[in-house]
């Protein structure tokens, strides 16, 4: 008899929800979590006729054989997401690991800096420079304590850590360019500042570092389709040249990036975007609408769900932060 070939399952084991927009998710994928490295990300997609899209693997567990995805919930996809990713329940589609592992190479010194939900993606750096010998300098940045997560996960593998906070509920009062100042003028023999967040951070990171020639290495996150080198949608401008972020990158030189390019790219799908979540805010309005006026309905039967998604906060606003 023909052997039937199973397709992998992508179940989601846990799920933690740091703030009412981020969540992460811990993933069952033995053969990812063997080949993923840091710097690495894939990508998901939640049901059969959902967007592609792309995540950083923020974790990986060898032994257990899980990857981990922390998720921000900005747009249709990402807020679906929220909705339906629950533990038990699985990913239609999950391919990976892309991009280029980020080199831990020979630094002595290493400052891992995340700012928002850029924290996330820095952990398996700051994990693997740790692995590699370096003293790990980690620097978090968070709009205010109340978003705050990993810290622990941080100081387990940090030999120092720096909390800024924009309002100052925990750490330092400031942003992440200010907590690399205060590495620097601590350490004045740093190797190598590695910076993941908003391009607005990762530019002010750049700009803090230049002055002090210190090597300076950016995750860039522009729109990606395909992953694999082919649409041309993730091209960023390194040094005057073309890159495609997907398979040069995401990790480049700080110093060498056109974030105004970065930004003004990322800004051109704003309009269909909001379309799309407004189309599936009113799908999700009508559902609830049908439910409700059922003749047998009452608050029991309404979707907890779809009523959570219609007081969440401005869906661009947390992207803002970091
Ligand atoms: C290499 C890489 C790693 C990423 N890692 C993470 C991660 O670990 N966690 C996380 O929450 N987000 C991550 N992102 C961003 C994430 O892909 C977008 O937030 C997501 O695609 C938004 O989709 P949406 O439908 O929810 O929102 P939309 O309303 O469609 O978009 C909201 C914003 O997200 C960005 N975006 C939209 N579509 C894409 C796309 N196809 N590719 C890239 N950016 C897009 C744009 O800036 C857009 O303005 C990463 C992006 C890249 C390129
Ligand atoms: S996502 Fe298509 S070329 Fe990079």
């Amino acid at each position: 008899m023909a052997e039937v070939m199973q397709r992998p399952s992508f179940e989601i084991l846990e799920r933690d929800d740091f703030s009412e927009v981020t969540y992460s998710l811990v993933i069952h994928h033995p053969l990812m979590a063997r080949a993923a490295r840091p710097g690495q990300f894939v990508i998901v997609m939640s049901h059969e006729a959902g967007e592609r899209i792309p995540l950083t693997i923020a974790d990986f567990d060898r032994e257990k054989g899980t990857v981990t995805l922390v998720v921000q919930a900005v747009g249709k996809s990402t807020k679906e997401m929220q909705q339906s990713c629950k533990v038990g329940t699985a990913l239609y589609a999950l391919v990976g690991p892309m991009g280029v592992p980020s080199p831990l190479g020979t630094a002595k010194k290493v400052v891992c800096v995340g700012g928002g939900l850029g924290v996330a993606p820095i952990y398996p750096q700051a994990r693997g420079f740790k692995e590699h010998g370096a003293y790990v300098i980690g620097v978090l940045g968070f709009r205010t304590k109340k978003l705050m997560f990993w810290a622990d996960k941080f100081k387990a593998c940090c030999d120092e850590l720096i909390l800024c906070t924009d309002d100052g509920s925990a750490g330092i009062k400031g942003f992440v360019s200010d907590g690399i100042k205060l590495a620097i003028k601590g350490h004045p023999d740093i190797d190598e500042v590695v910076a993941i967040g908003p391009p607005i951070m990762m530019k002010a990171c750049a700009e803090a570092t230049r002055p002090h020639k210190i090597k300076t290495v950016v995750s860039l996150n522009p729109l990606m389709v395909d992953g694999t080198g082919m649409c041309g949608g993730c091209r960023v401008k390194i040094g005057g040249q073309v890159k495609f972020a997907c398979v040069d990158g995401p990790d480049f030189d700080g110093h060498q990036v056109d974030f105004d390019d970065l930004m003004s790219r990322l800004r051109r799908f704003i309009a269909p975007e909001k379309t799309a979540m407004e189309r599936w805010t009113e799908g999700c309005r009508m559902k609830n609408h049908i439910v409700s006026s059922d003749a047998r309905s009452s608050a029991q039967f309404l979707p907890a769900a779809l009523t959570e998604l219609l007081e969440l906060p401005d869906p661009f606003e947390e992207a803002k932060g970091g």
